[in-house]
């Protein structure tokens, strides 16, 4: 196969500036694998890129592919790649190059096998959330167990994966939704699910750590519900020191990064039945735009992929 279809934006704007387009299958590079790719998870960095509301990419880095993770099969190594071969099944966070096409290069580094028994659909909706919700609770907020957490957004695509990671851990976990996430929040394991539009979370006491996944005032009105020396960790925004309240606590702000090391062990735990992904939505390749809309507008339940169909090619 030479040519394959991507879905890219050449300006920034509504979901209508995603269009598809034929382009040569990438070749690896060194270090690099390229996979075939079955599905893509979308992320809300998809939506913010495509808006031009992520900082770090400019219009000087358009046109480009969308998409930040994928699930697929091995379709060829680069030099220097050793333990991957043509046929394996894989998951990763891509690099560059973006994930909603039939085909993506990625760095050998950030791969790991996907979990016998879990479908490719379902296994692109792992790495950037999961690596996300891990990094988050146990290197960033160093979450030991026993200890009481926090987590805003707990439906979503990060908050699904850290309810799970911080129940497995040990820790007492509590996480705040919308009412209709109310019961999905239960069944991932939270001791106690918060409707935000009704209930205020500072009428649950004390916590030990926060994961901020939503930001602005809820993250402000979290330093609240810190117990003293209690650690607040952000995907969002950097969190304001400065604060009365936020004294004699710990505040941060962190970018994920890939890791094929990190990626397995999360594997592991889905292997051993320990972690599940939820996808909430799938759709075509073609109807990327709608995807995006989904995720961004409606209540969505962990995560929304793409899914690819290699049908005659
Ligand atoms: N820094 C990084 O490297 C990094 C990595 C991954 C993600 N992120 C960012 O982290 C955020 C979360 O990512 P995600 O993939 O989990 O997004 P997501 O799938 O859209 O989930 C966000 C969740 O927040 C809930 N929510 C909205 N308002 C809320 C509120 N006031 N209180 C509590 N929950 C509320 C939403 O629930 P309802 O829709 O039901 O209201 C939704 O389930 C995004 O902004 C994303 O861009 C950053």
């Amino acid at each position: 196969m030479t040519t394959m279809q991507a879905a890219r934006i050449d300006r920034f704007g509504s979901p209508e500036v995603i269009h598809l387009e034929t382009l040569p299958v990438p070749r690896p590079q060194a270090d690099e694998v390229l996979v075939r790719v079955a599905a893509a998870g979308i992320d809300p960095v998809d939506y913010k890129i495509r808006q031009g509301h992520l900082p770090m990419i400019g219009a000087d880095q358009l046109p480009l592919t969308l998409g930040r993770e994928l699930a697929g099969v091995v379709a060829a190594v680069g030099d220097g790649v050793i333990g991957w071969h043509e046929g394996d099944r894989v998951f990763a966070m891509s690099g560059d190059e973006g994930s909603y096409a039939h085909y993506a290069r990625v760095p050998a580094v950030h791969l790991a096998r996907v979990p016998d028994g879990l479908d490719l659909e379902l296994a692109a909706a792992v790495p950037l959330a999961a690596h996300t919700a891990w990094q988050a609770l146990f290197e960033h907020g160093q979450l030991e167990p026993e200890e009481r957490v926090l987590i805003h957004g707990g439906s979503g695509g990060v908050g699904h994966f850290a309810i799970q990671l911080a129940k497995g851990r040990g820790a007492t976990v509590c996480a705040t939704g919308s009412a209709a996430s109310q019961e999905f929040i239960r069944q991932l394991g939270a001791d106690r699910a918060i409707d935000y539009e009704r209930e205020r979370f500072e009428d649950l006491g004390e916590f030990d750590l926060v994961i901020d996944l939503v930001g602005g005032e809820t993250q402000r009105r979290s330093w609240a519900v810190l117990a003293p020396g209690g650690r607040l960790v952000s995907t969002l925004e950097d969190p304001d020191l400065t604060l009365p309240e936020a004294q004699g606590k710990v505040g941060r702000f962190f970018l994920v990064q890939p890791s094929g090391e990190q990626l397995a062990e999360i594997a592991a735990l889905i292997e051993r039945g320990q972690l599940a992904p939820h996808v909430d939505a799938r759709f075509p390749l073609q109807r990327a735009a709608d995807a995006q809309r989904h995720l961004e507008e409606a209540h969505v339940e962990g995560k929304v992929v793409l899914v690819m169909d290699h049908a005659g090619r």
